[in-house]
C-alpha cells in the first residue's frame, strides 16, 4: 500500500475521467477522424467507427482499466504480478517501446500545432490568399530547426507537466486543459453551423455513401478506434493503476470511449462547414488543418478568433494525449527501477526528444515511425492484451479484479466473449490487412 501512494493517485474521480479523456483526445480526433470520414463517406464511416468503438474499443479499454486498477502498476510490472515469469511481460515492454516511437513524433507534430498557434496569436492568416496561406505550412517544413524549435517546447510542456506528479501535474493540467477544451469545440460549433458551408457540410457528414464501405473502410475505422481511444500500449493500464477500487470501471470506460468518439464527431462537425464554406477540398487529407482550414480562417468574419480557438483547442488536444505517452515511460523507470519521478520525466523526455528530431527533420521520417506505431505496434499490443485478459486470465480472476456490484453477471459474460473473440479476431484482421495478406 505504501508503495502506491509513493507512486501516486489521482485525487478524485472526475480528475481521472478527464485524465483518461485527456490521453484519447488528441490529434486522432480533430485532424485525423475528419478526414478519414471524408474519405470514406460521411455518415456511413462514423456508424461504422461507432460500432468498432463499442464492440471492440471499450471492451478493450475496459480491459486495460481493469489490469492497471489490480495490480497498480505500470505495464511491465502489471504483467509481471498476474503472470510472472512468462512471456507475457513483452506486452509490457512493447508498451514502453510504443511510448517512445508516437511521443517522438506525436510532439513533432504537436510542435507543428503550437506553431500555427503562435501564426494565430500573431494574426497571420487574415486577408492572405490561398497560396500565401498554403506556403505558410511548406515553409515550416522547409525550416527543420524551426520544427525542432517547436518540437522542444512541446515536449519541454509536457515534461513540465509530468515531472508534478500524477495528481498535482497530470490531473491538474487535464482538470484546466479538458474544460475549456469542450467550451472551444462548442463555441467552434455554434459559430460553424451558422457559416454559409453549414449545410453542404452536414450533408456530407450526414448523408451515409454506403458504397465507400467496404473491407478497407472497417479496417481504418478499426485502428482508428484503437490510436483514438489510446489502446494497445497500455496508457490505460497506467492511467488506472493510479484508481482505487471506489471507482467504476465500466461506467468510466463507456464514458471516456464515447466522449472521445463524440468529441471526433463534432469536430468534423466544426470543419467541415467550414470546408464547404470555402469550397475547399473535404478530403484533402492530412493536410487538411495546416494547409486548408486556415484558407477559411484567412476570410471568416472574426477569423482572428476562430482561429486562435481552434489552435488553443489543439493545442490542449495534443498535450494533454502527449502527457499521457510520457507517463507510461515514466511510470515503467519509477515502478521498476526505482527512479525518482522528476529525473524519470526530465532523463526519458530528453531522450524522446532527441529521437523525435529525424521527424521533425523529414516528414519521411515521421511518416516511418507513424506507420510503424498505428500499423503494427498498437494493432500487436492490443492483441495481446486482448488475448491475455480473455484466454490467459481466468474468469475468476477477472471476476475478483472487479469490485462487488461494479458489473452486472449479463454485462461481464457479454464483455467477456467481446473481449476473448470478437476484439482478438477483429485485431489480427487489421494486422494481416497491414501486412497485405489480403
Ligand atoms: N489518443 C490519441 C489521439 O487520438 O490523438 C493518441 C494516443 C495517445 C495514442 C496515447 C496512444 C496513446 F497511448
Amino acid at each position: 500500500m505504501q508503495r502506491t501512494s509513493a507512486r501516486g493517485n489521482w485525487s478524485s474521480a472526475i480528475g481521472f475521467i478527464l485524465a483518461a479523456l485527456g490521453s484519447a483526445v488528441g490529434l486522432g480526433n480533430v485532424w485525423r477522424f475528419p478526414y478519414i470520414t471524408g474519405q470514406y463517406g460521411g455518415a456511413a464511416f462514423i456508424l461504422l467507427y461507432i460500432g468498432c468503438v463499442l464492440a471492440v474499443g471499450i471492451p478493450i479499454l475496459l480491459a486495460e482499466l481493469l489490469i492497471g486498477r489490480r495490480t497498480q502498476r505500470n505495464p511491465v510490472g502489471a504483467f509481471r504480478i498476474l503472470r510472472p515469469r512468462s512471456p507475457w511481460v513483452v506486452t509490457g515492454w512493447l508498451g514502453v517501446v510504443s511510448g517512445f516511437v508516437i511521443l517522438s513524433y506525436y510532439a513533432v507534430v504537436g510542435g507543428w500545432v503550437l506553431h500555427y498557434l503562435y501564426l494565430s496569436l500573431i494574426n497571420s492568416f487574415s486577408g492572405k490568399s490561398p497560396e500565401q496561406i498554403t506556403a505558410l505550412f511548406a515553409n515550416l517544413n522547409g525550416q527543420p530547426w524551426l520544427q525542432v524549435f517547436w518540437l522542444l517546447m512541446m515536449m519541454l510542456l509536457t515534461i513540465l507537466v509530468v515531472s508534478r506528479g500524477v495528481s498535482r501535474g497530470i490531473e491538474a493540467g487535464n482538470k484546466i486543459m479538458m474544460p475549456l477544451l469542450f467550451l472551444l469545440l462548442l463555441g467552434l460549433l455554434v459559430y460553424a453551423l451558422q457559416t454559409d458551408g453549414a449545410s453542404a457540410g452536414l450533408e456530407f457528414l450526414l448523408r451515409p455513401q454506403w458504397h465507400k464501405i467496404g473491407p478497407a473502410a472497417v479496417l481504418e475505422a478499426l485502428g482508428q478506434a484503437l490510436f483514438s481511444l489510446s489502446l494497445g500500449m497500455g496508457t490505460m493500464v497506467t492511467y488506472g493503476s493510479y484508481l482505487s477500487r471506489q471507482t467504476h470501471l465500466v461506467r468510466s470506460a463507456f464514458f471516456v470511449g464515447l466522449g472521445d468518439t463524440l468529441v471526433a464527431i463534432l469536430a468534423g462537425f466544426v470543419l467541415f462547414p467550414l470546408v464547404f464554406s470555402f469550397g475547399l477540398e473535404p478530403s484533402a487529407g492530412p493536410g487538411l488543418i495546416f494547409r486548408t482550414l486556415p484558407i477559411a480562417f484567412a476570410q471568416l468574419p472574426g477569423s482572428y478568433l476562430v482561429a486562435l480557438a481552434f489552435f488553443v483547442l489543439l493545442s490542449f488536444a495534443a498535450l494533454t494525449s502527449a502527457i499521457s505517452l510520457l507517463e507510461v515511460v515514466c511510470a515503467y523507470f519509477v515502478d521498476e527501477q526505482g527512479w525518482a519521478r522528476k529525473n524519470a520525466s526530465w532523463i526519458l523526455g530528453t531522450m524522446i526528444f532527441v529521437l523525435g528530431i529525424p521527424s521533425a527533420l523529414g516528414e519521411q521520417f515521421l511518416g516511418f515511425m507513424d506507420g510503424l506505431a498505428t500499423n503494427y505496434l498498437l494493432p500487436l499490443g492490443a492483441l495481446l492484451i486482448a488475448v491475455f485478459t480473455g484466454w490467459v486470465l481466468t474468469r475468476d480472476e477477472l471476476r475478483n479484479a472487479f469490485s462487488a456490484g461494479e458489473i452486472s453477471p449479463f454485462r461481464f459474460m457479454g464483455w467477456w466473449l467481446l473481449i476473448r473473440f470478437i476484439s482478438p479476431v477483429a485485431v489480427i484482421l487489421i494486422f494481416l490487412h497491414q501486412l497485405g495478406l489480403f
